[in-house]
């Protein structure tokens, strides 16, 4: 969701705006804008639609100069037009802004604004900050900033430039993330760290209520009110190449068959065979503290939230913790029941969900020790919590989540094991769930080879406007995970359903045009989902089967099936979510859709 990117250095700017702003495409946007400093004033271009129009644009008049900003949005105030693209001028036409999030007090502040005669040409909220900004400034931008700052309300990541002031940049947070980038001579400014790879590893994370003054051989952080303050510089771990294809036509696909490796990185350094444990030193729980937990609430939202899901079976089964799974954005506004005996795990690939991370907030507010399972290191969620875990499955890069969920959920049964072995289950149980833990890299690589006949089962979907998907106890997730994915990037409606309760309502949907995808593996509840799948055939639908081997029961009644190998229950969902994955991936590939970047949705949502 909305990508920012400064510049300053001796280098022209444009070209690296706009390589920096296709790095982080990935993140979902509608319209896109440069502003370069050049020859006294400012130049902007603006496109509505793909970077690829306002490259169009540009060519041949590219903006001369060695200061810029660029912007990727995602239309919150006013639909996706050029005009309402960033960047935004304010009324001298001598300030220009970049914005991710929203100014909650915007129509006040535009109502005043208004009054003392000046003139809007958008709809944002961002154009009305800019404004502020502009007519706060005395001949110091970066007070002005401040000053205009302090008379906001609500979230924003912002990049600003004066041309009266060339070689500086100001940049400022609070609740979009902002990392500056630190060069040889150049200095950077972005929204993703993404952005910044091409030009240094050296980054330094703003938090809420920070400022940065940038210029080529200079920064410094500052709060609204004070002047300086000591930052440290962190060095970013991956490289241009886990941000790159690498050969696959997407990066969903790339990601889909990074999982074997992404898994064994979530993992590695935690499993301890011997004792049947895990050992994760940053949880930050000890023994006497995991001891006392009473209850457990796990928030997400999205992709994250499914997996909370198969979290809460694990823990309830084998730690008998009573777990509860809350969408973030309901948590955070319904007076929940939260206590320091209340264990709050925070679920998020990017750490940025602005409703996960509210929900956190309000968790730790109300005295609870909030845990966080995330994948991006350095993201606002990560330093938030008491303790963690990260995914360390890599960049995710496809707006569709598929190598998180699964080291989500493996992160999930670590935690699972850390409480389990204190309570009830024994060492040979701890030894079993280690051994089928290391087992999955080489299992999800199985599946993985067979993804072909996969490919082959996609063309089921032809011609279909809506596609069922079943599954019980800790596959149910998965069902709803598959029809997340159908829908995400085919656009195909899709419902997930525990198998059961599809007769009170879905069942009155099912013909023979409507595929029905049932998560079978042969676990405790397989006898009761063979009635289920009984149940469609009877009405005529068309039954897509993910089983085990040898599963002739349901290969009877199954128009397809397609085999995942055997794991323990609870883990199933780590195998049988992969082709599913795979098969959003292939129908929407024969749909024609962008697989990558599907319509309307975002990578990171950093707004309400
Ligand atoms: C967006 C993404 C989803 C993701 C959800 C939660 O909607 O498109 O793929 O599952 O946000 O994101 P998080 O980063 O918090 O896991």
């Amino acid at each position: 969701m909305c990508g920012i990117v400064g510049y300053v250095g001796p280098k022209q700017a444009t070209p690296i705006l706009m390589e920096a702003l296709r790095r982080m495409e990935y993140r979902g946007y509608d319209s896109a804008g440069i502003a370069v400093l050049n020859n006294g004033g400012i130049e902007i271009h603006k496109a509505a639609g793909k970077l690829s129009v306002l490259a169009g644009e540009l060519e041949g008049r590219e903006p001369v100069g060695t200061t810029g900003m660029g912007h990727t949005r995602w239309a919150t105030h006013g639909a996706p037009t050029t005009v309402n693209a960033h960047p935004h001028l304010d009324q001298s036409g001598r300030i220009a802004l970049i914005h991710n999030g929203i100014i909650e007090n915007s129509t006040a502040i535009k109502k005043a604004l208004l009054a003392r005669g000046h003139v809007f040409l958008s709809e944002t909220d961002t154009e009305v900050l800019a404004h502020l900004i502009g007519e706060l400034y005395e001949g110091n931008l970066e007070e002005a900033v401040a000053a205009a700052l302090r008379d906001v309300d609500g979230a924003y990541g912002i990049v600003v430039l004066s041309a009266d002031e060339p070689g500086t940049l100001i940049a400022a947070r609070n609740g979009s993330p902002i990392v500056l980038g630190l060069g040889e001579g150049e200095n950077l400014v972005a929204s993703d760290q993404s952005a910044l790879l091409d030009h240094t590893r050296s980054v330094v994370y703003l938090d809420n209520g920070e400022m940065a003054v940038l210029s080529a051989n200079s920064y410094r952080v500052r709060t609204l009110t004070t002047r300086q303050i000591d930052k440290p510089v962190n060095q970013i771990e991956w490289d241009l190449a886990t941000i790159e294809r690498g050969g696959f036509d997407h990066f969903m696909l790339k990601e889909i068959f990074e999982q074997p490796e992404s898994i064994e990185n979530t993992m590695r350094g935690h499993l301890l065979e011997e004792t049947g444990n895990v050992r994760v030193y940053g949880l930050k729980l000890s023994d006497t503290d995991a001891k006392k937990v009473k209850r457990i609430i796990i928030t997400a939202c999205g992709t994250s939230w499914h997996s909370a899901l198969i979290g809460k079976s694990m823990i309830e089964e084998l730690a008998r913790i009573p777990t509860d799974v809350e969408y973030a954005s309901e948590f955070r506004y319904r007076n929940p029941i939260v206590d320091s005996e209340t264990l709050v795990i925070a679920i998020s690939q990017s750490g940025e969900t602005a409703d996960t991370l509210a929900a956190l907030l309000e968790a730790k507010q109300r005295g609870a020790r909030v845990l966080g399972l995330v994948n991006v290191v350095g993201s606002t969620i990560s330093r938030e919590v008491h303790g963690g875990m990260y995914l360390r499955c890599g960049p995710e890069i496809g707006v569709a989540s598929t190598k998180a969920f699964t080291s989500q959920v493996v992160a999930l049964a670590m935690v699972t094991l850390r409480f389990a072995r204190l309570r009830t289950m024994s060492l040979l149980e701890g030894r079993r769930y280690i051994d089928a833990l290391q087992q999955l890299p080489a299992q999800i690589q199985q599946v993985l080879d067979c993804a072909p006949e996969i490919e082959k089962l996609a063309s089921r979907f032809d011609g279909a406007t809506n596609a069922l998907y079943l599954g019980r106890g800790v596959n149910f997730p998965v069902a709803l995970e598959g029809a997340l994915k159908l829908k995400e990037i085919s656009y195909i409606h899709a419902e997930g359903y525990p198998a059961a309760e599809m007769k009170h309502g879905p069942i009155a949907l099912i013909d023979e045009n409507m595929p029905v995808v049932v998560v079978a593996p042969r676990d405790a509840v397989h006898g009761k989902i063979v009635s289920n799948i009984q149940e469609v055939r009877a009405r005529g639908g068309k039954v897509i089967a993910i089983v085990n081997k040898n599963d002739e029961e349901i290969s009877r009644l199954a128009e397809a099936t397609f085999i995942v190998p055997e794991t323990l229950d609870l883990l199933t969902p780590i195998l049988t979510v992969i082709p599913l994955q795979l098969l959003s991936y292939y129908v929407a590939v024969n749909r024609g859709c962008n697989v990558d970047q599907p319509r309307n949705l975002a990578k990171s949502v950093t707004v309400e």
